[in-house]
């Protein structure tokens, strides 16, 4: 019989009962270090004293409006954002995959008032993750979410990711935009050269196209930079972004420059709940933590702390490690055996974290993580190590015997 819910994910049967920081708490009160948050959301880990403050004075006075009426709150957003980033623009959404679906709306209907409407096309990269709706399974190209859904929808050409050489070759009278992860989270936790999304801007000056950022899961911080397109010194013209912004309340948000942005007059595009008080007042409070100064720095500086003791990690067990990767605290462990035998040990140990692609156990702390936490993630990922080569070695001893 189907469960209640549709049963679209395979869920790890855990309820838990409260957050505080990086730990989750079952009701019976076992604990879990969580270096899921929530896929790269909680960036502030549970139940944040400011945002819960910010969202509880929120809702004794508003909820709910509607974009047919000016929202303060987020025009107090929008306007932090384009004086901390490129942006002259912005379109609330309540996700990631809506945020996508605005960014390629946008840069289909750019080309569209530019008298140039038959360049839709965007040029996309295999290992990409773009969501879930139509669009952007589509643009992710991944053939697992396609299936059985239909004809995929036309507009997007996909090369190998970091291949210049098939950029070029895939740009053709029709291509429009192209649209990259900086860093691509669920592909495997895989960056692009810095160099390479510097030739992509490069490509884009010079044929007129749009580049679109997918800083869904690398923004706000989480690779020591407000955004990861920094580290490459270039500037997207329409940037989705999502996740870490609501710090655990659903927000996404379609950044553009206003050249970018020309097509989109009103009546556009739009969302009922988009920019909705609520989710205004927690994205608000969340800019106001990660934009104190010295925040981005303490994460560069957790990250290499960090990342050190993962390297000590896989010197203790190559046979379950085999890489330490990735970016601030976006990291992931490409693991010898499969992914998933990582991730059940941990869980056994009392921790959390999502696979991802190419064989990886994604690191998706909050960015607010301690010591203390280094620590704690340190033990229990030596002891599920420890745990995979006992099993490693009782089979191999069951080989020997039969
Ligand atoms: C890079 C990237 N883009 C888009 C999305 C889709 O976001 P959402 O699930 O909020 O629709 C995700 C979600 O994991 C993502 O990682």
């Amino acid at each position: 019989m189907i469960t209640p819910i549709l049963p679209t994910y395979n869920r790890v049967d855990l309820v838990f009962e409260r957050g505080e920081g990086a730990w989750l708490f079952t009701k019976d009160g076992e604990r879990y270090l969580d270096f899921t948050a929530g896929i790269a959301v909680n960036v502030l880990g549970h139940a944040h004293p400011h945002l819960v403050a910010a969202l509880t004075a929120q809702a004794g006075k508003l909820w709910h409006l509607s974009n047919l009426f000016r929202i303060e709150g987020g025009e107090r957003l929008a306007a932090r954002l384009t004086a901390a980033t490129f942006a002259d623009t912005m379109f609330f959404t309540n996700s990631g995959a809506e945020a996508l679906e605005c960014a390629i709306k946008m840069a289909r209907k750019y080309h569209s008032a530019s008298g140039q409407p038959e360049r839709a096309r965007i040029i996309t990269f295999e290992g990409a993750f773009h969501g879930r709706t139509l669009a952007t399974i589509a643009a992710g190209g991944n053939a697992k979410y396609l299936e059985g859904f239909g004809p995929a929808m036309p507009g997007f050409d996909q090369v190998p990711f970091g291949d210049l050489d098939a950029v070029k070759a895939a740009i053709g009278p029709e291509t429009g935009a192209i649209l990259i992860e900086p860093v691509q989270g669920e592909g495997g936790v895989r960056t692009a050269p810095w160099a390479f999304l510097r030739e992509l801007r490069a490509l884009c000056d010079a044929h007129g196209l749009l580049l679109i950022l997918d800083e869904v899961q690398c923004g706000v911080g989480r690779t020591g930079k407000f955004f990861a397109h920094e580290w490459a010194g270039i500037t997207p013209d329409i940037m989705a972004v999502a996740k870490g912004i609501g710090g655990g309340f659903p927000v996404g948000a379609c950044l553009a420059t206003e050249n970018a942005a020309k097509g989109m007059t009103a009546g556009t595009h739009g969302s009922t709940y988009g920019g909705n008080p609520l989710a205004m007042s927690v994205a608000n409070a969340v800019l106001d933590v990660v934009l104190e100064e010295g925040f981005f720095e303490e994460v560069l500086a957790t990250s290499a702390r960090l990342r050190q003791r993962l390297a000590e990690l896989k010197d203790r067990h190559p046979a379950v490690i085999a890489e330490v990767r990735g970016e601030g605290l976006l990291l992931g462990l490409r693991t010898v055996v499969p992914n998933t035998d990582l991730i059940a040990a941990m869980r056994t140990e009392g921790m959390l974290a999502p696979s991802a692609a190419d064989n990886v156990v994604r690191l998706l702390p909050p960015l607010t993580i301690g010591d203390a936490e280094i620590d704690a993630a340190f033990a229990k990922l030596d002891a599920a190590c420890a745990r995979i080569e006992a099993t490693l070695k009782a089979d191999a001893a069951k080989g020997a015997a039969a």
